[in-house]
């Protein structure tokens, strides 16, 4: 200890030299709040995209993410959403093109929000919708021209995606009163119920869809569906707290007009770190958004963590008045100097040491700002209690029941803080039955949760209290697609295509990270409320006793098998297995015959009468057929069905005949539950 007296009382007065020369802003900052501040820096980000194509920002698909039905247009070297292709039905869509890294947009230690300037050019091109889709749009509600508009969004994570008409594609049902976001939306589209003016307006949005402030866009001259190519200037003072946006056309001589000034605290709604893009969405009516050039500069201020000097200043005014003049003089050798260095050294790394060490034992003393906000992703999937659930589902109550099969009971939830969620608890006799080992099952339903896709239901959580297992899945209110399919209804062709497509790709999507769904079938397809396929209800476990050793090998392609049968089902509009006139009938039997005799048009439900592309029907058809071939006669992967789903590669010629034996794994017996089937001439 005496040794370190003596560096405290030789060293420290240089040491607070350095420092005080070095850090002049510490000093006083430091006094100013008793805390362990450096010196304040400026963080300031730039980005400028002249256009988005390749050639002249070749790294655009790296900055630039994609989510949802945003592409980049390399054709018009533009982020278009949604994406302008004909074989595309461009309704209820919605995409987010965001910079791919998070911006630091608020300091959470002066919780003042950073300063920002952005520009962009954008032009909404009004689109025809096919004729065959209008005279069915009454069935969606709604009304009048163009589709829904364009939001410049700050928004706290990367992988979500809002939901399309009047939600711009900013906000969906899974984004709780947490979900941190600011939008200046420019509205094309009149939505009463939202508080819009009209169908030509800018909005400020908070947290909300519904905007805190609205401005007529008629009132200064902007059209925004005029077709033309526009400009908006949105202008932001962190330290103000003050908000300008302008908007005019986009050209050399591009006059601006102010559209709106005013004080706006956004920091209520900010994370530190925040990704910054776009969102846009189309209804009942299209359109497509393209934003042609943009740039975003951010300023906001940080304060540099740098280690505390507060011991050494205690002990100069103890001892410096003393000591410190003496010990001064006394040293004039350079060897002397050289030692006082390395000396130094080691007592700044001594000084560093104490200082934490005291600081774990003392964590009261200090409160270190950035513990409190650490930026964390929203809705990330967590442990529920039992009693949470039990709450929720009003203690498993039968009036909260949504539908069960041989792996549990699904039940819809209301949790505290508002949300409905959809519980699957897990039967225990499916477990014994199975022989399962539960912990392996946990790992399963943990990693599947991780993923999110905008066709795969989001799971919320799980729960393993009292040998319980079960998962908390984001709540879907259409239901299952059995009801829309084989229910009454008749779900059009073009909507059953658009279907078949989802699932692909959110199969293709988890057999992409190595996991698989397990339990593929016509009901565990929901669509969501812009009827967009979502696959939920995962099995996590293949439902039948002899596949557990080797189930990691064969259930990605038990889950091609299945969703051949679940494509066979939705263009015939019947469930797999069913008795038609007292005979038991087998819809993959039937496929395969009618295709033997080159009429499998006649397996295509006649109930969407002339509505129905018969020629692309059957080509789904085909694909179905295919996805039922024995894994080694030719059974696609599911990223090869997507791209023969999306017309990007040909579908190969199915055998003539029908192979001898079928199967997935092993063979499985489903019941006719009881929807109604039609027999087939
Ligand atoms: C918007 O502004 C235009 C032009 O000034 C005006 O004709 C229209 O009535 C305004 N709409 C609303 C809802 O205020």
């Amino acid at each position: 200890m005496g040794s370190y007296n003596f560096f405290i009382q030789s060293i420290c007065p240089s040491i607070f030299i350095v420092f005080l020369l070095g850090y002049p802003d510490l000093i006083e900052s430091a006094a100013k709040k008793g805390i362990n501040t450096g010196p304040v820096i400026d963080v300031t980000k730039h980005l400028s995209f002249l256009d988005f194509s390749s050639n002249t920002t070749p790294r655009v698909n790296n900055d630039v993410k994609l989510l949802g039905s945003a592409i980049i247009s390399e054709e018009n070297g533009c982020v278009q959403i949604p994406n302008h292709s004909p074989t595309i039905d461009l309704r209820h869509l919605a995409g987010r093109a965001i910079y791919s890294s998070p911006i630091r947009l608020f300091d959470p230690l002066t919780e003042t929000p950073a300063s920002f300037e952005t520009t962009f050019s954008f032009q909404f091109e009004t689109t025809s919708t096919e004729s065959s889709l209008n005279n069915r749009s009454s069935d969606f509600g709604g009304g009048g021209d163009g589709g829904h508009g364009l939001t410049f969004i700050l928004v706290p994570d990367e992988f979500t995606v809002g939901r399309p008409g009047p939600w711009l594609g900013m906000l969906n049902d899974a984004c709780d009163e947490d979900y941190k976001a600011v939008g200046v939306e420019f509205d094309s589209y009149h939505n009463p119920e939202f508080g819009d003016p009209n169908d030509n307006h800018v909005g400020i949005n908070l947290g909300s869809i519904v905007s805190t402030t609205t401005i007529n866009a008629s009132d200064v001259g902007i059209h925004l569906k005029d077709g033309s190519i526009h400009r908006a200037w949105i202008t932001y003072d962190g330290l103000r707290r003050y908000i300008d946006v302008r908007l005019g056309s986009d050209g050399k001589d591009s006059t601006s007009k102010l559209v709106f000034s005013g004080p706006l605290d956004i920091a209520p709604f900010l994370n530190e770190y925040m990704f910054v893009g776009f969102s846009a969405s189309t209804g009942n009516h299209t359109q497509v958004h393209n934003v042609f050039s943009w740039n975003f500069t951010s300023m906001s201020r940080a304060s540099l963590r740098i280690p505390s000097t507060e011991t050494c200043e205690s002990k100069i005014i103890v001892h410096g008045d003393e000591h410190g003049e003496s010990s001064i003089k006394k040293a004039p050798s350079s060897f002397l100097i050289f030692l006082a260095v390395v000396v130094l050294l080691l007592a700044v790394l001594l000084n560093l040491y104490l200082n934490r060490k005291r600081r774990e034992r003392k964590p009261e003393d200090f409160v270190l700002p950035e513990k409190k906000q650490r930026p964390r992703p929203p809705n990330k999937p967590r442990r529920f209690t039992i009693a949470e659930i039990f709450t929720a589902t009003r203690s498993f109550s039968e009036l909260q029941k949504l539908g069960s099969d041989t792996r549990g009971v699904t039940y819809k939830a209301n949790m505290l803080n508002g949300c409905n969620v959809a519980v699957k608890r897990f039967s225990t006799q499916f477990f014994n039955s199975h022989g399962l080992d539960k912990r392996r099952v946990a790992k399963e339903i943990k990693a599947i949760s991780r993923i999110r896709h905008p066709n795969l239901v989001p799971i919320r959580g799980w729960c393993f209290d009292h040998r319980e297992t079960i998962v908390v899945y984001d709540y879907l209110p259409n239901s299952g697609l059995d009801k829309w399919v084989f229910g009454v209804g008749v779900l059009p062709w073009t909507r059953r295509f658009k279907v078949a497509k989802d699932v692909a790709e959110a199969l293709s999507y988890l057999h992409s990270k190595q996991l698989a769904h397990k339990n593929m079938k016509t009901s565990s397809v929901f669509l969501d409320v812009s009827f967009r396929a979502v696959l939920g209800d995962f099995g996590f476990v293949l439902d039948s006793s002899d596949s557990t050793r080797f189930e990691s090998a064969v259930s990605q392609t038990a889950d091609v098998f299945y969703f051949g049968v679940f494509v066979l089902e939705l263009v015939a509009g019947r469930e797999r297995r069913c008795d038609i006139d007292g005979v038991r009938s087998d819809l993959l039997d039937l496929a395969w015959a009618m295709h033997e005799r080159e009429e499998k048009v006649k397996v295509v439900d006649r109930r969407m009468g002339s509505l129905v592309n018969s020629e692309q029907a059957v080509r789904i058809l085909e694909i179905g057929l295919l996805c039922t071939l024995n894994e080694n006669k030719g059974r696609p992967t599911m990223e090869e069905v997507v791209e023969f789903l999306s017309l990007e590669k040909l579908v190969p010629e199915l055998p003539p005949s029908r192979p001898i034996a079928l199967f997935p794994y092993s063979s499985t017996t489903g019941l006719c539950s009881g929807y109604s089937c039609a027999p087939f001439k």
